[in-house]
């Protein structure tokens, strides 16, 4: 059964355009988070960036303490949150790129450029139990590095697919490298999980996309969210302003 771990920086993220700096707001993503396991989701990724953009130090430890499901903490491998997530103890992490000089052309992790570093960190976190998943391009060369640095996991990264969706000749190059991404991930012996850009309308077509564990999705659902739960936010509040007098 594929598996759905749902992204909740986008709620963060629309905390943080009112309540940046105040330590606390709404929506709350840990909240958001209790909604989406109890509706079935297997998993809450959350990234706590070096920048502090979205998600703040307080709600990975929140996280970390209420959910019930899995936690996958996206970083980048910088000490300051290797520090963390070592204490944290996420049941899994996936090391992102959040500096230019960590980017392959295609937006992954550039794994082969930064093998030493990142064979560090996976031993680091694998000696605490703590599972490793490299985000990457579907990139052989990039399969190949994230194979010999022995992670666990590789999220392939579907944002080239997702971008080209509407061009069909181009959607099908971007999913023909998947397609051969994940068979030679799972050939050597790596699971396969994939996001970014991934909705409701291409989804489908990811189908093809063989060995897939996981699937990271974040903007579509919480976007979706908005739309869907306006009626309900819009109800709520003329029933508050029904016993208005003047
Ligand atoms: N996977 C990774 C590694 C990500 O960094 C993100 C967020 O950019 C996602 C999945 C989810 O992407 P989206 O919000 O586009 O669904």
């Amino acid at each position: 059964m594929l598996k759905l771990g749902v992204n909740i920086d986008h709620v963060a993220t629309v905390r943080e355009a009112r309540y940046r700096g105040q330590g606390r707001g709404e929506p709350d993503p840990v909240a958001a988070a209790l909604v989406c396991e109890a509706a079935g989701a297997h998993g809450i990724t959350a990234h706590l960036r070096e920048d502090r953009r979205h998600i703040q130090d307080r709600d990975v430890w929140r996280l970390r303490e209420s959910i019930k499901t899995r936690l996958n903490f996206e970083m980048a491998n910088a000490p300051e949150i290797v520090a963390i997530a070592l204490k944290l103890k996420p049941e899994i992490v996936c090391l992102v790129p959040e500096r230019r000089q960590e980017v392959t052309t295609e937006g992954g992790l550039d794994a082969v450029g930064n093998l030493e570093a990142l064979t560090e960190t996976r031993k680091r976190m694998n000696d605490a139990g703590i599972e490793v998943s490299l985000f990457i391009a579907p990139d052989p060369t990039q399969v190949e590095a994230a194979a010999r640095l022995g992670a666990q996991f590789i999220e392939l990264h579907t944002g080239a697919f997702a971008e080209h969706f509407d061009q069909k000749q181009a959607r099908n190059q971007e999913l023909e490298r998947l397609v051969a991404a994940a068979k030679q991930a799972h050939g050597l012996g790596l699971k396969v999980n994939a996001g970014h850009g991934l909705n409701y309308q291409n989804l489908p077509v990811l189908h093809l996309v063989p060995h897939l564990v996981e699937l990271n999705i974040g903007h579509s659902i919480v976007s979706r969210a908005i739309t869907t739960g306006l009626s309900v936010a819009v109800k709520d509040m003329l029933a508050l302003m029904e016993t208005y007098r003047n």
